[in-house]
């Protein structure tokens, strides 16, 4: 409902005019009325000394026996005079204007006054007021004196009264002037100035803050608008350290958050803006921990009672991400050493992250390439060797074999003493040989031919070449390979004799029997092989050295410890990996990763 505004000019101006106007209609009824009472007083007076002449003659012609006809004549002439009669004491009318009235008798009890009376009466035949006079005279019968009453017209009175209001009503235009102009400048000497501050409020709402009123007067509204003149410099001054310290606040690249004590959102700058990805208006008044849940080291909660410097943490904006911060806390107190709010300063690090994370990375390839080299290097010096070696070596060797040959078949008849040193010679001879082989087939490893191949007809290919001995040492092989082949780029040969190499491990790990586990299937672009068994198991402080070339736990001549670091170099070659999880007692399980070939 909107209320009529009336304006503070109207309530001043409207009152006054009002009094104004109403004191002078009042003075001037006044006046006109003092001035008629006035004029009818003179008149009455005027006659009651005419009447007193009237009565002297009357009187002296009554004692002489005639009338005074000729003055009476004048009087009936008189133009105030509206009539006159002479009563004698038993209230008679001896003489009259009115001859018809003569001897009649007068209806007014007055007649008998000892005292002259003047009254008002309204003359029925005009009904006019007039004024009647009433004179005792000398002439008295039985002490009660005869009367002359004169009947008084106001009319005249009436006329100049009239005459006076026009007079008045022709000077009222003046009179309306002053009556309005004197209001009209009170009101306005008071709202002027009151009118200008209103207005130099208004323009310093809208927040220009240079406007300032020139003061005219000294009273209480020039001290008012001296006030307000201050009151917008001091808020200029304030206004411009404030938005000095906004753009600070908003440009800085740091986010800052403000809360209370009780975590609820007072100010928040640009920078956390961005940070958080809300708006402005959907933060501030709620509380941090309804958007933001921290992990590890720092904690929004109350409990926390030191300030915080610096701390790394996560911080988890609600239904938007994850963001990785280094956040310093500070608390403003009040006198009595309450919290009253609490300062947030975060810094995203989520750049800084991912270069330290790429940086990790870097350093793990180049420690993967700079191994990688070693071994190659290795290899190859270790293939040079061998191969050198393996070759002085296998000459001498096949000479002793042929001799020994030579030397069982030339002698028929042998002692069982000869027959067994020929024996063991020939075996001897037959291991320096395999391990002859492998050392040779080690070093021929870096050298490979890939193509496409189904994984299980591999495993299968190498397993085929044990099997026979593993059914006769009570080992059991389980299977579990998957419906549709899958294929890997592969040197049949070499990948082959990587599952020989562990089946004959795991042979090895299980002297009473036991059963062996192989399971394939893919996993993402990988076919992945777990090789199993229920054997022994390595200690864990051996894991790491199974794959080294020479080591062994086997009995010389039974071990040459180039078994798995020839699978590693294997699978190495074939860009997969191989992992050992070992329990001692329990079994052992090596899992391989191959690429596998992708299907057309
Ligand atoms: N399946 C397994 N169970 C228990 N130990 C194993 C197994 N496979 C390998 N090892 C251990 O790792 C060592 C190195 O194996 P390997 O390189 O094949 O050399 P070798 O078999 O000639 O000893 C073995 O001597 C053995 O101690
Ligand atoms: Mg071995």
């Amino acid at each position: 409902m909107s209320k009529k505004r009336i304006s503070l000019f109207s309530k001043i101006f409207y009152p006054i005019v009002c009094f104004f106007g109403l004191i002078g209609l009042l003075t001037l009824f006044l006046f006109v009325r003092i001035q008629t009472r006035n004029m009818e007083k003179t008149l009455i007076e005027e006659h009651l000394l005419f009447a007193q002449i009237l009565s002297l003659e009357i009187e002296s012609h009554y004692y002489k026996g005639t009338w005074p006809f000729s003055t009476l004549k004048k009087v009936s002439e008189s133009k105030n005079i509206l009539f006159w009669r002479l009563v004698n004491s038993d209230g008679e009318i001896e003489l009259a204007d009115n001859t018809n009235l003569w001897g009649k008798k007068i209806q007014d009890k007055d007649f008998k006054t000892k005292k002259i009376m003047v009254k008002d009466e309204i003359l029925p035949s005009t009904n006019e007021r007039i004024k009647i006079i009433i004179y005792p005279l000398g002439i008295k019968e039985k002490g009660q004196p005869w009367t002359l009453w004169l009947g008084i017209s106001l009319r005249n009175i009436r006329k100049a009264q009239k005459e006076l209001i026009l007079t008045i009503l022709s000077l009222s235009p003046l009179l309306l002037l002053i009556i309005y102009l004197f209001p009209f400048y009170l009101a306005k000497s008071i709202t002027t100035p009151i009118k200008r501050l209103v207005k130099a409020t208004q323009i310093v709402g809208k927040g220009n803050l240079d406007y300032t009123i020139d003061i005219y007067t000294s009273d209480e509204v020039g001290i008012l608008t001296h006030a307000f003149n201050k009151m917008v410099k001091d808020l200029k001054n304030k206004t411009v350290s404030l938005n000095y310290f906004d753009t600070i606040i908003n440009t800085m690249a740091d986010s800052l958050i403000v809360t209370d004590a009780h975590g609820k959102i007072e100010l928040i700058n640009e920078a956390a803006v961005k940070l958080l990805g809300y708006k402005r208006e959907e933060m501030v008044g709620k509380n941090i921990h309804s958007l933001i849940e921290v992990e590890s080291y720092f904690s929004f909660k109350e409990e926390m009672k030191e300030p915080v410097k610096s701390l790394e943490a996560i911080w988890h904006i609600k239904g938007k991400k994850e963001i990785p911060v280094i956040c310093s806390c500070s608390e403003v107190k009040n006198k009595k050493g309450e919290v009253t709010n609490r300062i947030y300063v975060v810094r995203d690090i989520t750049d800084i992250k991912k270069t330290e994370e790429e940086l990790i990375q870097a350093y793990k390839r180049l420690k993967e390439t700079q191994d990688e080299l070693i071994q190659t290097e290795k290899i190859a010096a270790l293939g040079k060797l061998a191969s050198g070696t393996a070759h002085e070596i296998k000459n001498p060797l096949s000479i002793i074999m042929q001799g020994i040959y030579l030397v069982d078949n030339l002698i028929p008849e042998k002692s069982q003493e000869l027959k067994e040193t020929i024996e063991m010679i020939k075996e001897a001879v037959r291991r320096a040989d395999a391990v002859i082989r492998r050392i040779l087939n080690y070093a021929r490893a870096s050298k490979i031919a890939k193509t496409p191949h189904k994984i299980c007809e591999i495993i299968e290919e190498g397993l085929s070449l044990i099997e026979e001995q593993l059914k006769f040492k009570n080992i059991k092989i389980e299977r579990d390979y998957p419906a549709k082949p899958i294929f890997v780029e592969a040197d049949r040969v070499m990948l082959s004799q990587v599952f020989l190499n562990l089946a004959t491990n795991s042979q090895d790990a299980m002297p009473e029997g036991g059963v062996i586990k192989i399971k394939v299937y893919e996993e993402d672009n990988f076919c992945v092989i777990e090789f199993e068994d229920t054997g022994i198991g390595i200690p864990q402080d051996k894991l790491s050295k199974v794959f080294e070339p020479f080591y062994t736990t086997k009995k010389p001549g039974k071990g040459t410890g180039l078994g798995l670091a020839m699978v590693e170099l294997i699978i190495n070659r074939h860009n997969g990996k191989i992992n050992i999880e070992s329990e001692v007692g329990k079994g052992t399980k090596f899992t391989i990763k191959l690429p596998k070939l992708k299907e057309e």
